[in-house]
């Protein structure tokens, strides 16, 4: 790419627009950035052996036996005698099979390597959280956030940020203040992002929010910027089994050039990646889960195909089929209109159905909202004759009405109830009614419409129509989503309205997804999306939060920078507010937001950071070294690979990372990867600044049991004082299991890094 750089240098004349590609964004100019994009997404390759051990060895022999052992040759040396020949023959094919399995040995040797290398379970490199102001009082008192304040407006990138997000000018802390009520002073749903300020504000923060409240119960969401196979994988070690709905949208594998990702995989290439991501979710998601994969007709039947071979066939209960153009795409042979949602539970008592929202309804009687449902049964599998209960005449009194125009019914003919009607199909022949007349007796109230839950009404042709008043039961989807709502179009325009430019194409409709939440959710569940994009996935969470005043939480993984440059936004705008226009808000009804953000390493950046070891000469003399353990040997003090030493100082744990499209040395979060490792609910993190150093515990609880993590540098510790200040603070808690790193001597705590070396490197399935 340097080269390329070079060349255009010289080539492109000064004065010339294109001269503006060398203009720096950040740290790197527009031309490196395009580069290094296009050479990543060219040159990354995810498609690791299994076992090419193995595969390699079966093809070996397939191989001898049909290019050497050619049987006709074999059996004429041996009827004519040729014993010799016949020997050296087998001896060929021998000393061939020979170096053959070496060299196969040491390929295996390197793509084992690569194997580990991506299935070890990630670090964390950094965790930033983003709580509005209005949260902030809410979870951490008053007082507390007035206590930060001149912090926070001296921080000129935050004030900044603000502006840039929603085009306000903070100045002072009046400036904060939504208004002042009964109750008090209301905040502004404004965003603290920590990524604006140093790890002390962090720590003090995160300490004040868990004082009174549970972490995780108080976090509304968790994003992920890392590949998703190793975000994925990396979260199955706390959030197993506990999804209860997951959205994904994953590249088409269209070939169309709209995407910067990789969107032109073979089918099989596409069906690995995409096998190997939905096993991992099969396993995030809970028994009475739902899994949702939007697609188009380029891979559906073989979606279709490897969705019910993981989760089963009788389980795939989709797909839905979604009106995403109304005009049709005209270019094709058909002018197709629709895309669709493959949907598949884990069991076939799953099913998607909702209560449906009662303030949709226009009727209302004395008893509240309701919308009048035929209750002659439509079906025409029941029939008067095989349903001879089901078939009786109601009685309507033609002049008892209320404002709508329903007539109260009764079983009896009454001096005011004249009117017999029967239930006929619209060709007039016998059919029957849903209900038998003993539930409906329980229903009626003959002289008050407004009090009786059947009703008459007359229809245009003088016919009576007989309706139960349906007041909100469980409501199944349909699998023709036709609404105007769910057009595509209606993704790109919410989403320009919210950021007031273009920046991502193809953005899913909010109402897409939230309608297919509202459908598979309850209040508080996790909602996952792994191809998040621009992040409608949360953007949807959020408004259904807002309109049925649910605690969903979602978690979203994303890989390409749109992390940062849109759905990090998105969801701060969001959380101010629902109503946008030319990226300015409309008003400030949002509902407030806390989530945090981590960036993993990756696979490349692991690569980057193998470090060989000069190995003791003897080994040099094992026959195998080379071939079969060298690799493994000479990187093991690796810091990928978790440097035991290295962890005497935490809060310095260093790796190379690619940021920005430069490599950069960073501080790893060797605190949040170990909470995701051994799976812990965290509820409380506290801070104590303590013998010369800082002490970061964290409690929590994982099955049942109660613990505590201890980090600090062990460096120059004087180890006496050190067992005080943890026994001090772990005798409030008694926590049943205690992890600390390095030496301690305090009683009964296990040591944190064979933990966490086991847990990094235990086997995927
Ligand atoms: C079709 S888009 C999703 C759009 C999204 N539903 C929305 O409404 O904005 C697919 C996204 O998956 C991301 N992606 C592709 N492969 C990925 C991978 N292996 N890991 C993580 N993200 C990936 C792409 O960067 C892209 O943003």
């Amino acid at each position: 790419n340097e080269e390329i750089v070079k060349i255009l240098k010289e080539k492109i004349p000064e004065n010339s627009l294109a001269r503006l590609v060398f203009e720096k964004e950040e740290e790197k100019t527009l031309i490196e950035k395009h580069l290094y994009r296009y050479t990543r997404r060219n040159t990354t390759d995810y498609f690791i052996h299994k076992d090419l051990k193995g595969f390699l060895e079966k093809e070996l022999d397939f191989y001898i036996k049909n290019e050497f052992l050619n049987l006709e040759d074999l059996k004429v040396l041996e009827e004519s005698g040729y014993f010799d020949k016949l020997r050296l023959y087998l001896i060929g094919v021998r000393a061939f099979r020979n170096i053959a399995l070496k060299i196969i040995e040491f390929l295996a040797q390197i793509e084992n390597f690569q194997k580990k290398i991506w299935e070890k379970k990630k670090f964390v490199i950094d965790t930033h959280y983003v709580i509005t102001l209005d949260k902030i009082k809410e979870y951490a008192e008053e007082e507390f956030l007035e206590s930060i304040l001149d912090e926070i407006l001296k921080n000129e990138k935050q004030l900044e940020e603000w502006k840039e997000l929603f085009g306000i000018e903070i100045k002072s802390k009046n400036d904060l203040i939504e208004k002042n009520t009964l109750q008090g002073k209301e905040w502004k749903k404004l965003p603290i992002d920590t990524k604006y300020f140093d790890e002390e504000f962090k720590w003090k923060l995160l300490v004040a929010l868990t004082k009174e409240n549970d972490m995780d119960e108080i976090l509304d969401g968790v994003l992920i910027k890392s590949e998703n196979w190793h975000g994925l994988n990396l979260l199955l070690g706390k959030f197993k089994e506990k999804a209860k709905c997951i959205y994904t949208d994953p590249p088409y594998n269209t070939g169309s050039d709209e995407f910067l990702y990789k969107d032109n995989y073979q089918h099989s290439c596409w069906l690995t990646m995409m096998e190997n991501r939905l096993k991992l979710a099969k396993e995030l998601m809970r028994l009475d889960g739902v899994i949702y994969v939007s697609i188009d007709d380029n891979e559906r039947y073989h979606l279709e195909k490897l969705m019910s071979n993981i989760f089963g066939e009788n389980n795939l209960i989709g797909p839905i089929i979604v009106q995403v153009n109304k005009g049709g795409r005209d270019y094709l042979p058909i002018a197709k209109q629709q895309e669709y949602v493959v949907c598949c539970t884990l069991n076939r008592q799953t099913e998607l159905v909702r209560e449906r929202e009662i303030s949709e309804f226009k009727y209302e009687d004395l008893k509240g909202k309701f919308l009048p449902r035929e209750l002659r049964n439509r079906n025409p599998k029941f029939t008067r004759e095989n349903r001879p209960n089901l078939y009786y005449p109601f009685f309507v009194n033609p002049n008892n009405k209320d404002r709508y125009g329903f007539r109260a019914v009764s079983l009896q003919k009454t001096d005011y109830h004249t009117i017999k009607v029967l239930p006929k199909n619209v060709k007039g022949e016998d059919s029957c009614w849903r209900w038998g007349k003993e539930k409906v007796l329980k229903y009626l109230d003959p002289n008050n419409p407004e009090n009786c839950e059947i009703v008459a009404r007359q229809k245009k042709d003088g016919g009576w129509n007989i309706y139960e008043k349906y007041r909100g039961s469980p409501e199944k989807s349909r699998s023709l989503w036709l609404d105007s709502k769910f057009r595509t179009e209606n993704g790109s325009i919410q989403l320009r309205n919210l950021l007031g430019k273009h920046i991502y194409d193809f953005p899913k409709p909010v109402d897409l997804i939230e309608e297919l939440c509202s459908y598979s959710t309850t209040r508080s569940e996790i909602v996952i999306d792994f191809f998040a994009g621009s992040g409608t996935t949360a953007h949807a969470v959020m408004k259904l939060n807002k309109e049925d005043g649910g605690k969903r939480k979602f978690i979203l993984v994303e890989m390409a920078d749109y992390f940062d440059t849109v759905i990090i936004p998105r969801i701060k705008k969001v959380a101010y507010s629902f109503n946008w226009k030319e990226g300015r808000p409309q008003d400030t009804d949002g509902i407030g937001f806390f989530f945090k953000y981590h960036t993993l390493e990756q696979y490349e950046d692991a690569l980057e950071n193998i470090e060989f070891e000069q190995p003791q000469k003897t080994l040099y003399e094992l026959t195998d070294y080379f071939v079969k353990y060298m690799l493994e040997w000479e990187t093991k003090g690796s810091k990928t690979f978790l440097n035991i030493d290295e962890m005497k100082d935490p809060f310095n744990y260093k790796l190379k990372i690619i940021k920005n499209y430069q490599q950069k040395i960073v501080n790893v979060d060797l605190v949040e990867t170990f909470n995701y490792l051994i799976g812990l609910n965290v509820s409380r993190y506290e801070v104590l600044q303590e013998n010369g150093r800082k002490y970061v515990f964290v409690f929590g609880d994982k099955d049942g049991k109660r613990i505590a993590v201890v980090w600090r540098s062990i460096k120059d510790i004087d180890f006496e004082k050190d067992r005080e200040v943890i026994e001090v603070k772990l005798k409030e808690s008694e926590p049943d299991e205690i992890y600390i790193n390095g030496e301690a001597l305090v009683k009964r705590f296990r040591h944190i890094e064979p933990l966490f070396k086991s847990l990094m490197f235990e086997e995927v399935e």
